[in-house]
């Protein structure tokens, strides 16, 4: 095994996302250019021509509307040539009708897969695990999920966080257990003896002081 691959980096929760240039299915790319005022969801696939990842992209290009409508851009990513992102992609739209429209980096020298922590050497040397990372609009990353290459990822999980992050920060409050939109939301515990007793006072629904819910708009 080659001992060098082991040395990788891994963005964690609350990090700068680090910036790259990149090649992709629709031309160059700058990170931070493609992530500025825009939430971006980066998330890579072991390879081009595969049934699981066939699946996750089209999943991904479906939900075109529901990302745009959220101020969020896609951005795939796998060690491929830009040559065979590009007949695969036609390939899938000439067979289901579906177009991958958002940008698939061609990461062929790992150089990206090995900024995210996206190649795993246990699982493989040369695919990238299936990674996603949620990024805000300052560039930080906010959420991260990584699944091996035998387990296809779940959307309705993906748009969760995306509409948890999103919804927390308008709200300044945490998300339970299960949490969905419309549900209630947590409310911060109070952090001093004044505030726990208009804690107290409210209407809020409790279960004690530190865990109490509010509905949202
Ligand atoms: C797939 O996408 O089907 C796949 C890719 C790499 C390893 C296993 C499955």
């Amino acid at each position: 095994m080659n001992t060098e691959l082991h040395v990788y980096t891994m963005p964690r929760i609350g990090d700068k996302a680090p910036d790259f240039e990149a090649v992709t299915t629709t031309g160059k790319l700058k990170f931070s250019e493609y992530n500025k005022e825009s939430w971006v969801v980066l998330f890579s696939h072991p390879a081009d021509f595969t049934p699981v990842c066939t699946t996750e992209m089209s999943g991904f290009a479906r939900e075109k509307k529901f990302f745009e409508e959220r101020n969020t851009k896609l951005l795939g990513l796998s060690i491929d040539s830009i040559h065979a992102h590009i007949a695969w992609v036609n390939a899938v739209h000439e067979k289901t009708g579906v177009l991958f429209e958002f940008p698939i980096i061609a990461d062929i020298d790992m150089s990206v897969s090995r900024l995210y922590g996206m190649l795993q050497p246990g699982e493989s040397e040369t695919a990238a695990v299936r990674a996603v990372f949620i990024i805000d609009p300052e560039g930080k990353v906010r959420l991260i999920m990584y699944y091996p290459l035998n387990v296809g990822r779940n959307m309705e999980e993906i748009k969760r966080s995306l509409i948890a992050l999103q919804t927390s920060d308008v709200n300044k409050c945490a998300m339970p257990l299960d949490w969905k939109p419309g549900e209630k939301v947590i409310v911060p515990a109070p952090k001093t003896i004044e505030a726990l007793a208009e804690r107290k006072k409210s209407d809020l629904e409790m279960v004690d002081w530190y865990l109490a819910k509010r509905s949202i708009d």
